[in-house]
Formats: structure tokens, sequence, C-alpha cells
């Protein structure tokens, strides 16, 4: 496979051509927030959490990509901690997290990015559609039985054409990759509220102690 150079956050960085940025940012020890990425599974673009600067130009214009479905396929320059991405993924993670404050990855990325607080109202969803369980049953388990329905507010994961799929067997993949599904925020006291335990130490044994149950701190990046 041919490899391509490129510079990562003033990094010098070579990776096989058709590398994904997130993929490579990766193999630099540079951390890139996700939602709606697993390994394993192909990327699907939806949260844009993962949005980085790239240019192709040498740096006279730079856009705004999502790197878990950029391909890199030649020389470019990236830049994943930059003001505008800041300011993006500040607003995608206090709308994820006013969607969907009972979805623990909600708690631990609005945490991780520093939201100390919601301007939107707060609802109780707990489907954030990433999207990971109809890959996981079609990529995977090989049972096409999931598909998003729906548009806008309606959108929603079901099977195909909202009838019981003939697909499905049962095997539980998609339930073991859904956020909505894993043990919730233990911080959170009260419905709806914005935690961010996991940040304050003193705050820990009421919540998760060092991380057990993965929160963002410094032995668990997300
Ligand atoms: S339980 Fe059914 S819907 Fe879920 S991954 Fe398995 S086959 Fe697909
Ligand atoms: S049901 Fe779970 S895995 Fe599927 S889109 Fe919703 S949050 Fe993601
Ligand atoms: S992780 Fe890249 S768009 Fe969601």
């Amino acid at each position: 496979m041919p490899i391509v150079d490129f510079t990562i956050d003033g990094i010098r960085a070579s990776a096989e051509k058709g590398t994904t940025i997130l993929e490579a940012a990766k193999l630099y020890g540079i951390n890139i927030p996700t939602v709606c990425y697993l390994e394993g599974l192909s990327p699907y673009g939806a949260c844009r959490l993962c949005s980085v600067e790239a240019s192709t130009d040498g740096g006279e214009e730079f856009e705004v990509v999502a790197s878990c479905t950029y391909e890199i396929h030649r020389e470019i320059l990236v830049k994943t901690d930059t003001p505008r991405i800041r300011r993006i993924r500040r607003m995608l993670a206090e709308l994820l997290v006013a969607s969907a404050p009972n979805v623990k990855i909600a708690q631990d990325i609005a945490a991780r990015i520093g939201i100390s607080r919601v301007r939107f109202k707060m609802e109780d969803n707990r489907c954030i559609l990433c999207g990971l369980c109809v890959r996981m049953c079609e990529e995977q388990m090989g049972g096409r039985a999931l598909a998003f329905a729906g548009r806008g507010t309606n959108r929603k994961v079901s099977p195909p054409f909202s009838k019981k799929s003939e697909t499905c067997f049962a095997c539980g993949g998609c339930d073991s990759v859904c956020p909505g599904k894993i043990i919730p925020c233990q911080g959170v006291k009260t419905p709806g509220e914005l935690c961010g335990r996991c940040l304050r130490p003193e705050d820990m044994p009421f919540c998760c102690p060092m991380g057990t149950f993965g929160c963002f701190c410094e032995r668990s990046p997300l």
C-alpha cells in the first residue's frame, strides 16, 4: 500500500494511502472525540464530533471535515484543535447532552469538552441516532434487520418498513454497541441534569470511582 506524508497538529507524519484522519491521528497519539465511530464498523459521519480542519493547498484554505470519514490520499495539513473546531464541538456536545442527558456518552463528551451550561431544553431521548446498531447488525451479524426511518425530529431506528424483521435472530449484537443501553451516567442525580462529576475529584466518591464505568478521565480518554 503506498504511503502518504501529511502534517497533523504541526507533526510531520505518514500513513498508508486511504487511512482516515481519525485512524492516522490515533497512530500519532492524537485523541479526537467520537460518538458514532466504532473500530470494526464502517464510518458513518453522523455526529460530526470528530470534526477537524484540513487543507489540501498547503494551508491557504482549511475546510472542516469529519475525520472518521475523510481518507488521506495526498499530502494534507490537519489541525485537530483550533478555535473553530472547539466552537463546533461545544455546540454539538451541548445539543447532544440536551437531547440525551441520561445517555452516558453524551455526559462524558459534554464533560470532556467543558460544557458547564446547556442553553437548550433538556429532553430524555435514549437513542442518539449514532447508527451503530444498524451497522453492527448489517456488517458484523449479517442480519440487515435494522434501518433508519423518518426525517428530522421523527428520525429513528426501526426494522425495515417498521415491520417485525424476519432476519433478526436475536443475537444481541445491536444491544451490545448501543450507547443508550450501556450503564447510564452514574453521576446524574436529578433527571436531565448536566453531570461533569468525572472532572471533579471531590465528587468522584458519589459518582464512578476512578473511571470504573469508563468516564472520561486521564486513565480512560474517550
Ligand atoms: S439482535 Fe437482531 S437486530 Fe440486533 S444485531 Fe442481532 S440480528 Fe441484528
Ligand atoms: S438505538 Fe442505540 S446504537 Fe442504535 S442509533 Fe440509537 S443510540 Fe445508536
Ligand atoms: S465520529 Fe466522525 S462523524 Fe461521528
